[in-house]
């Protein structure tokens, strides 16, 4: 992964970041590695996830899907860090074998996405950190009726990754189904190098061991410097641009298959950012969709945003056919991904020209090597920025209080945050 912050700049952007103020960021950034080595070698919870390539086990993640293999899809049951790691390889690479990812509980989408699958060639995999997450273990049970009513055992065709504790933990133990755990000190929207994002990818034929190369890769790169370290550049610099009023960050990746990176990304920052009055907030965009929408705001809205880049430098193309038609010659001849460049360069410029803030990252395919790189990056990105903000980036307070909200609300504790919940109901 390449960072290119030029357009970042004062001499460009407004806002925008002084030459002379990197280098004072640069020092900012040695300590904050300091930190983060430490953590790390103190297995330390959340620095731990940057361990991952060399603690995940692939050979038992393999080993723990093989009696799975042969199934036409799989079902991931699970949600926000405990699925979107999984989906973004999952949407990113081509395979053979459908994946499908519950994680919203929308009866009337649940409904009809069982309906259109083949459960009785169907794996499923049950992804909870804490074993406790309402909407994973609802939508788990209603799979596991679905298979009843269609005849098919689903304990034979179900594993889960979880915790060593938990409602999930309990329900493995009581069905002898087979596990894997979710590692110790690694929050779930960190997760994705681990059994929580990679079990899904070997089981659609996906070469986890590149994934995982491609993130030491990654960690290799880490150093105590931002000029030297594609990651720490961008995690400070989206950092300064914030503070100097940048406070939304628009993830705009030039490529249908990483739409669900920028979602993945968006959890990322948001959930690990947001603390104490800080953190900047992530939008999702897709490029060169969104030039038809959001670029309009981007451009010419409020000076209150940057827009992240994601470029990749090498794709299979199709080639545009000639045509006759005189208003379109210019087109025939060319390609689709020559066509998708020069949408990304006119709009990079075009943001350039208007003195909004912009960083370019760029990738050289998407491919197996490459995601993980840059899922390493971005999640060493997200380490870096939570230092410089000064906040505890490995919590989520604010999504634990909405979970035992809802726990509470049926019946499934007690749960001061539930009361709180029918105190404010105005309409009782
Ligand atoms: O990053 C996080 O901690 C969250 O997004 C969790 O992954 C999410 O809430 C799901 O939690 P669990 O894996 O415990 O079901």
């Amino acid at each position: 992964m390449r960072v290119d912050i030029g357009n970042a700049l004062d001499e460009v952007a407004t806002p925008g970041i002084p030459e002379d103020a990197l280098d004072r960021l640069d020092s900012r950034v040695a300590d904050a590695h300091e930190r983060i080595a430490e953590g790390r070698a103190a297995h330390e919870h959340g620095y731990e996830s940057l361990n991952l390539p060399e603690t995940v086990d692939t050979g038992a993640i393999r080993e723990a899907v093989e009696p799975f293999q042969g199934s036409e899809s799989i079902i991931n049951v699970g949600i926000g860090g405990s699925a979107l790691g999984s989906a973004t390889l999952s949407s990113a690479l081509e395979s053979d074998v459908d994946a499908y990812y519950l994680d919203n509980v929308d009866p009337e989408w649940i409904e009809r996405l069982l309906e259109e699958i083949d459960l009785s060639s169907t794996a499923v995999n049950v992804v909870s950190r804490s074993g406790t997450t309402a909407e994973t273990l609802s939508n788990f049970l209603v799979v596991q009726q679905a298979m009843e009513d269609e005849g098919v055992d689903w304990a034979e065709r179900t594993w889960v990754t979880t915790g060593e504790s938990g409602n999930l933990r309990d329900l493995a133990d009581k069905h002898d189904l087979p596990s894997l755990k979710v590692p110790d000190g690694v929050p779930g929207r960190f997760s994705v190098l681990s059994t929580v994002g990679l079990a899904s990818a070997a089981l659609q034929g996906h070469d986890i061991d590149a994934i995982v190369e491609g993130a030491r890769d990654a960690e290799r790169s880490l150093s105590g410097s931002l000029y030297d370290s594609p990651a720490y550049a961008y995690g400070a610099i989206a950092h300064a641009l914030d503070i100097r009023g940048a406070g939304v960050n628009a993830m705009m990746p030039y490529s249908e298959s990483l739409e669900t990176f920028a979602e993945w990304y968006a959890q990322l920052w948001a959930e690990s950012l947001g603390k104490d009055g800080l953190g900047q907030t992530p939008v999702r965009a897709l490029g060169a969709t969104d030039q038809h929408s959001q670029l309009q705001l981007y451009r010419a809205g409020p000076h209150d945003k940057m827009v992240t880049f994601v470029q990749v430098a090498d794709r299979d193309d199709v080639a545009i056919p000639e045509t006759d038609l005189e208003g379109l010659s210019y087109l025939g001849g060319s390609s689709l991904g020559e066509l998708i460049d020069a949408e990304f360069e006119a709009t990079e410029a075009s943001l350039a020209a208007a003195d909004v803030p912009n960083v370019r990252i760029e990738i050289d395919r998407v491919d197996e090597y490459n995601l993980g790189n840059l899922l390493y990056n971005m999640k060493a990105a997200t380490v870096m920025a939570g230092e410089l903000y000064g906040i505890d980036t490995y919590v989520q307070p604010a999504v634990e209080w909405g979970k035992k909200a809802a726990r509470g609300l049926l019946g499934g504790g007690d749960f001061e945050e539930a009361d709180a919940v029918a105190e404010k109901n105005v309409f009782e």
